[in-house]
């Protein structure tokens, strides 16, 4: 089925919500719907939409796969108890190592994801709530991209011929579908979210392992992570669209201390972009970048080398998986 966009010039944020409501409350009925909090834009949105239309028939819970951003479960756990919305945090980060444990093929990297996140993980969330849909935010860029081929979003799935029912037992409300991410930043502002939640930079569902090139494991998770942190403090003050460090499979030679060592690299990534679909790398200042190096090969011993992507998507992707 072709969707329809709504630009988010043409959206009117209050009847969208008005509308979607409805629509939520009438699909559910008297039952239980899950959903599970990335702390991502959308995620966060359709979280807050979701619970105004169901209130405490929406369970909400943020899966910790072990591959997000520094204290992300703690900080988005209590940035939504502000709201009055509880989150159950889980721990499923060994499942999530262990599916992705040897596997280097960015596509194949996320299906593992996919298939430990919604098939194990939220089935047994499923069966245990006794749930029977999942308010999911997947918005329009997340479609195409999957249509077209260029990437599998983890959360795509009745585009590709998948019938959730079948294949999960449960049924997928896609609220934000209709949107992109600039339509859904509107809607989130509607909900009377801070600015904080719906004005961050994106981040996407296959969490970090979308920025590890090569094997994903606790070890280069952790190292990503750190030139992550360090990466976004760097630049929030940039107005991008988004920013990131990634880590590279190829190692090189650098220096420490006098004595050669083969190192890691890290690419940072910086982009100008209205909705993710094409993209152009910010014209940083090379004192910024610079300082990043810096602070990156100093925090981090493992990394002798630091570089900046000049290229725009396309031909490259915002992610490097
Ligand atoms: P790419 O890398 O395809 O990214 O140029 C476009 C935008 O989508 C985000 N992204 C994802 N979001 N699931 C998501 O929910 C995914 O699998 C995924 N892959 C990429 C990315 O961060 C960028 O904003």
């Amino acid at each position: 089925m072709k969707i329809k966009e709504i630009k988010a010039k043409n959206l009117n944020a209050k009847r969208f919500i008005e509308e979607k409501v409805e629509d939520i409350r009438e699909a559910v009925g008297s039952g239980i719907a899950i959903n599970a909090l990335s702390g991502g834009v959308d995620s966060s949105v359709v979280t807050a939409l979701g619970h105004r239309a169901l209130g405490k028939q929406l369970k909400s819970y943020f899966i910790n796969n072990g591959i997000m951003r520094e204290g992300e479960p703690e900080k988005v756990k209590a940035a939504f108890k502000k709201l009055g919305i509880h989150v159950e945090v889980l721990d499923a980060s060994r499942e999530f190592f262990a599916a992705l444990k040897g596997i280097t093929d960015p596509e194949e990297k996320r299906e593992a994801i996919t298939q430990t996140f919604y098939k194990k993980v939220f089935g047994r969330l499923v069966v245990k709530s006794g749930a029977r849909y999942l308010l999911q935010g997947t918005i329009l860029t997340d479609v195409d991209e999957t249509v077209a081929g260029i990437k599998r979003q983890h959360n795509v799935f009745e585009q590709l011929g998948i019938d959730p029912q079948k294949a999960f037992g449960y049924k997928i409300l896609e609220p934000l579908i209709e949107l992109r991410k600039d339509g859904v930043r509107k809607v989130g502002a509607g909900l009377g979210l801070p600015k904080s939640m719906f004005d961050r930079i994106p981040f996407p569902g296959p969490a970090l392992a979308a920025r590890v090139i090569g094997e994903v494991t606790p070890e280069r998770i952790a190292l990503v992570r750190k030139a992550t942190a360090i990466t976004e403090a760097a630049l929030t003050n940039v107005k991008a669209f988004q920013y990131m460090a990634i880590l590279h499979e190829d190692r090189v030679t650098g220096t420490r201390g006098n004595r050669r060592v083969f190192g890691n690299q890290i690419e940072i990534r910086c982009w100008d972009s209205l909705d993710a679909r094409t993209a152009k790398p910010t014209r940083l200042k090379f004192d910024i970048l610079e300082r990043i190096a810096a602070k990156i090969t100093k925090e981090i011993p493992e990394v002798v080398s630091v570089t900046y992507n000049i290229t725009a998507k396309p031909t490259s992707t915002i992610e490097a998986v």
